[in-house]
């Protein structure tokens, strides 16, 4: 298969589809794969490695009009729309639901799209979202650490303390995988870490794999409450899968908490469950409320672009393998897990919540494959 590996164009997006470690493994299975020159530029990859690799450094008119496959990172934009080709498989984060006019176009143009997003494992884990979630959750200890600096607006508190002062608290909401990997940089940091979450499973997970250095707490108002009244950094790490994230801090919790405390809301992409959360951007990522500074980035992997494209890269090329190898039909056929990614086939809407988002008919793919 001739695959394809696009520059991303998207404002501020520095992440690449694939690393030359992809690119060698499929050349090595006998594909061929186009990479736009300067793709990597952004993740610190240079077109020397990509072509040592086996790749073929081409222009990205070149990329789109030639290649099967195409691997990106986020969802097509504008410009990109009229270099789609029909029955050109598109693997990407695609967001379908709230964007009915890429999705309007990958019908036209009958494009197979298949949404990172949306493959699932049977246990429920979606494979590639985690990595992200990795990233943001170690990250928002490290950014943490540094707004609880003096200088930097913060209660000018060192994570670890020192011998004879006790170290910062840090209270997490959500004990998943953000949580985990928060809890994980908070306590090698040397704080005094508190994770909730409303499923005792987690919690007991947690418990476990932290030999009880993390102190576990079923999560409702009243703990919740106690809990970031303490707080020198407050972590929100809480998903309902496919619903807004719960307000679980009110605005009169805030009030209650240390002025120069900080807040990282990580679930703000889904609303965030800190009531007096939203989105801010890396160019102005802070406000305060009450005297307690708040960091709401939406997109927090996208600070560490060269660390997320290798995380992003890593759980995606099993996937590429598979869709170069064996070719969509006999992929999804073989792969539960990779049909689910499938959001739209050649003309119709394979994903039932983008259908249902947009109104549009849903057919289910495994119908139109047989
Ligand atoms: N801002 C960013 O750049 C960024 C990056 C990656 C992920 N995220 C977001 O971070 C959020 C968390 O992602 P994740 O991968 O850790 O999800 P996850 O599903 O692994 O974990 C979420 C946890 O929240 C818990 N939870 C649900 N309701 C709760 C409640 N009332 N009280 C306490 N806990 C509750 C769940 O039991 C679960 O353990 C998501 O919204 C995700 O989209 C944001």
């Amino acid at each position: 298969m001739i695959v394809g590996i696009p520059k991303e164009i998207k404002d501020n997006e520095y992440r690449v589809g694939m690393v030359p470690a992809g690119v060698k493994t499929l050349t090595d299975n006998g594909h061929t794969v186009l990479v736009e020159e300067g793709a990597g530029e952004g993740s610190g990859i240079t077109n020397g490695e990509y072509s040592e690799a086996g790749g073929d450094l081409v222009s990205c008119e070149q990329v789109w009009t030639r290649a099967e496959l195409i691997v990106k990172v986020k969802e097509p934009v504008e410009p990109e729309y009229q270099r789609l080709r029909e029955r050109q498989i598109l693997f990407t984060y695609l967001h379908l639901a709230p964007l009915p006019g890429l999705t309007r176009v990958l019908l036209e143009k009958k494009v197979v799209g298949i949404a990172y997003e949306t493959i699932k494992e049977e246990d429920g884990s979606l494979p590639l979202l985690t990595p992200m979630s990795e990233v943001a959750g170690r990250m928002a200890i490290q950014i943490g650490a540094q707004y609880l600096e003096k200088s930097q607006g913060g209660r000018g508190i060192l994570l670890s303390g020192v011998p004879g002062v006790p170290p910062a608290q840090v209270v997490i909401l959500g004990g998943g995988i953000v949580g985990l990997n928060s809890a994980k940089s908070a306590l090698g940091m040397g704080a005094h870490v508190t994770v909730l979450d409303n499923n005792v499973h987690k919690l007991r997970y947690l418990d476990d794999v932290f030999l009880g250095r993390v102190a576990t707490l079923a999560s409702n108002s009243l703990t919740i409450a106690h809990s970031i009244r303490k707080a020198d950094l407050l972590v929100g790490a809480v998903l309902i899968p496919g619903a807004a994230a719960p307000k679980l801090v009110t605005r009169e919790m805030i009030s209650t908490m240390k002025k120069g405390a900080v807040i990282v809301d990580v679930a703000v992409d889904q609303g965030g469950c800190i009531e007096t959360t939203h989105p801010t951007t890396h160019s102005h990522p802070t406000f305060y409320v009450d005297g307690v500074l708040h960091y709401c980035v939406a997109n927090m992997p996208g600070a560490v672009p060269r660390t997320s494209t290798f995380a992003l890269t890593n759980a995606t090329l099993p996937y590429v393998q598979k869709l170069a190898n064996l070719g969509v039909s006999r992929a999804v056929r073989s792969d539960p897990a990779l049909c689910e990614g499938l959001n739209v086939f050649e003309g119709h809407v394979t994903y039932r919540a983008v259908a249902d988002s947009q109104g549009v008919p849903f057919r289910p793919i495994l119908d139109l494959l047989n």
